[in-house]
């Protein structure tokens, strides 16, 4: 019997755990009723012992699967060494850390925090303070600009300046400082830029939006804008980094260098919550002592787990593998255009696909792929994200297209029975 930690009766059946879940905690998700007890790779396995292919990957924080035996190795090492000092002494990871993650970015500094959310407000933090200290910006007078259908995190002032309603209700006043345009516009960019703007802050490809990629040279005009006009150019590479779209960071597929990059999500290796603000010393030496910090940003262990994917990332092979598995997964993908789907986005191991919505919203398909043994989360309406962990493999892809494929196939039969029957009604 599974011991259950802190003691109480074990929970071993979903519709308990469903149960528990939703007296006692908030409804801020809506997950799918599957309750997981293992994972490796890109498997895992539920109380009831059925086994699924992991297609969300927990947003990309997963990219190296469940318990890669490296990070989970590494990870075991530490924990019994040494697990937080705090950021008030230093500690024998931090500084390699940092230099590696700096290395493997080609910048000079590296600010650990902890999510993804604290990244991005650390990085507009850093860019506000830049904008004073270095820019000549008149105090209090910056602003960033942001594209809309951003997705940056869920605080007060990410939210802010998303256009999502869902996201912002409710949650008043706003964070004043930014300014909105559309993405994949660069006429608009440019448009928005002035002489107090501090810095553009963009997602390389767009992932809570629907996975949207923009227009080939948006990513280049919007660094030369930024060059031109002084402000600093932040890609929040926090879901699209670390291998995901093929490359290390997704700006590199239009060549372009940030000025910031924000990191999260993979660099926890699947363990612990590590993230951080990457860029020169000309921008992150702004900070000093009392300015900014985290109680457990940097920890022993964040930075050894952090040291394990920058490590893991050097060798190549996930990228290579996002980059040569993702054709086969688009290829295969794309065939399923007209047959179910009206449209595929996306880059290396990550699908953005619209369900035709006349056949079933986005909910519907991931509840019948669940049961075909397929873990994947819709996004909004009709759109599904797919994002295997990088250590799927080719035959596990298709094991999860061909069920895709199938549960296409079930809900249009459904939907001819219906109509035929309606028909034959009237
Ligand atoms: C692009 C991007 N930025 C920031 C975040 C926020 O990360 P976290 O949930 O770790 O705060 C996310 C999370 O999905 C994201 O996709």
């Amino acid at each position: 019997m599974t011991k259950t930690p802190g003691g109480g009766p074990p929970r071993t059946s979903t519709a308990d755990i469903v149960e528990l879940v939703e007296t006692r905690t908030p409804h801020n998700y809506h997950p799918l009723p599957v309750a997981i007890a293992e994972g490796n790779g890109a498997w895992v396995t539920d109380v009831e012992g059925r086994r699924y292919l992991d297609f969300l990957a927990a947003y990309s924080a997963l990219n190296f699967g469940h318990c890669h035996p490296d990070i989970i190795g590494a990870a075991e090492h530490q924990l019994r060494r040494l697990t937080l000092t705090s950021r008030a002494f230093l500690h024998d990871q931090l500084g390699t850390f940092c230099a590696e993650l700096a290395e493997l970015a080609g910048m000079e500094m590296v600010l650990p925090m902890n999510t993804g959310a604290e990244a991005v407000e650390s990085g507009l933090k850093v860019a506000r303070k830049w904008a004073y200290d270095v820019k000549g910006v008149p105090p209090d007078q910056a602003n960033v600009v942001v594209a809309a259908e951003n997705f940056h995190g869920r605080t007060i002032t990410l939210i802010s300046f998303s256009t999502d309603p869902l996201a912002r209700r409710g949650f008043g006043p706003y964070t004043p400082g930014f300014r909105i345009v559309p993405y994949g516009d660069a006429a608009a960019l440019e448009a928005a830029v002035d002489d107090d703007t501090a810095a553009v802050l963009l997602e390389p490809i767009q992932g809570e939006a629907g996975v949207i990629v923009p227009p080939v040279g948006y990513l280049a005009a919007a660094r030369k804008i930024c060059s031109q006009r002084g402000s600093l150019f932040m890609a929040d590479e926090i879901q699209t980094g670390l291998g995901r779209t093929g490359t290390t960071f997704a700006c590199e597929h239009e060549g372009v260098r940030p000025d910031v990059y924000l990191l999260g999500k993979a660099l926890g290796g699947g363990i612990v919550p590590v993230s951080a603000v990457v860029a020169d010393r000309s921008v992150l030496g702004v900070l000093h002592p009392g300015e900014h910090g985290s109680t457990f940003g940097g920890s022993p262990i964040a930075c050894t787990v952090g040291r394990t994917v920058v490590a893991l990332l050097r060798t190549g092979e996930y990228q290579k593998r996002a980059k040569e598995l993702g054709v086969h997964l688009h290829e295969r993908l794309s065939a399923l255009v007209g047959g179910g789907l009206v449209e595929v986005r996306g880059r290396g191991l990550w699908a953005g696909i619209d369900i035709d919505p006349a056949l079933a919203t986005g909910r519907e398909v991931c509840e019948r792929l669940m049961q075909k043994g397929v873990l994947a989360k819709d996004i909004h309406g009709s759109t599904l994200r797919l994002a295997p962990p990088l250590v799927v493999t080719m035959q596990e892809l298709d094991q999860a297209v061909d069920a895709l494929e199938q549960v296409l196939l079930e809900l249009d039969l459904e939907r001819n029975v219906s109509r035929r029957r309606r028909l034959t009604a009237g």
